[in-house]
């Protein structure tokens, strides 16, 4: 065990950072979260909850005080506030874990995929830093498929585009297992973690997986790429074509599984039914 002291959560109320703050308190590690607006965080009392803002910078530098390794989700498009936030953590702290995304290319110059590019813009700074950084780049992630709570909850049936897309979506619960060894033990430094499920499993089965946890029969229905992208109300119709071509190309060749977590944590990663009856209460 590396000798960290506090970690910041930056994200912790979010599914990833949220367990990652969890499984840090769980195993003994004095943690910070950070959030825009502490009384709604609603997180373990053993966690000290403290305001900030990533778009204001300068309001990390007391979160930071103390701080010994940060977790960083990064919902954010500027480069200029990346190289403000990663120049305040650096002088702090000595050990970064980020939340990026598989989407992210290191043999392109130009990211081809919005997201990707909106992580490579944090990437970049933090490689140029004297940080020890370890970046995580799941793919897809289970929670998403919490877009069909609200048609699960109105009935049987759930409409949606590629239902035949197979690919293996990764449980929250695995991506904060890998952040928390990259935060509190050696040998991650510089290394990219490439996440996934165990096994990819179509959308349609996705759905089934679903029912069987609530002992319902649900039905996919499919619809058109663009009734989905209306659908997908909470994205912005440009990126919600990139999410839906990518999907697209699950159809004919299922997503490929990495063996990351296990080579991490030592423990095979949790299944989409798994994640499935971990989250029936969301669906009801
Ligand atoms: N969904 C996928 O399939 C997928 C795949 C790969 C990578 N990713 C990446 O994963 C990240 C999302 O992770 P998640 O699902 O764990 O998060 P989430 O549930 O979407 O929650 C977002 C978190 O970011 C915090 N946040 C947002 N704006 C902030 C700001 N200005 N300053 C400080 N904190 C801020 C929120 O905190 P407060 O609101 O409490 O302040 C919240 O804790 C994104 O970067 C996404 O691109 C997602």
């Amino acid at each position: 065990m590396a000798d960290i002291g506090k970690v910041l959560v930056i994200g912790a109320t979010g599914h990833v950072g949220g367990q990652v703050a969890a499984q840090l308190a769980a195993g003994g590690t004095p943690v910070r979260a950070l959030a825009r607006d502490p009384r709604a965080a609603s997180l373990p009392p053993n966690i000290e909850v403290v305001q900030g803002d990533l778009t204001a910078p300068d309001t990390l530098d007391g979160a930071l005080d103390g701080i010994d390794a940060v977790y960083l989700t990064w919902p954010m498009l500027s480069a200029e506030i990346a190289e403000q936030v990663v120049a305040r953590v650096a002088a702090h702290a000595r050990r970064i874990v980020l939340l990026s995304s598989g989407a992210v290319r290191d043999d392109l110059d130009e990211q081809d995929h919005p997201i990707g590019r909106a992580h490579a813009l944090i990437e970049q700074p933090i490689t140029e830093s004297a940080l020890e950084w370890t970046f995580l780049r799941p793919g897809g992630f289970a929670t998403n498929t919490l877009e069909w709570a609200p048609q699960i909850r109105a009935g049987n049936v759930v409409r949606g585009a590629y239902g035949s897309a197979s690919v293996a979506l990764v449980h929250e619960a695995d991506i904060a297992a890998v952040a928390v060894r990259a935060l509190t033990t050696d040998g991650h430094a510089g290394v990219k973690y490439v996440l996934t499920g165990p096994a990819p499993l179509s959308r349609i089965d996705q759905v089934e997986a679903i029912g069987a946890a609530l002992g319902r029969a649900l039905v996919w229905e499919e619809i058109g790429p663009e009734a989905a992208v209306a659908q997908m109300s909470w994205l912005p119709p440009d990126i919600a074509r990139v999410v839906l071509s990518g999907l697209a190309g699950y159809v004919d060749t299922p997503g490929t599984a990495t063996t990351s977590v296990r080579e991490v944590t030592g423990s095979s990663a949790r299944g989409y039914r798994r994640w499935a009856a971990d989250h029936v209460a969301d669906f009801r």
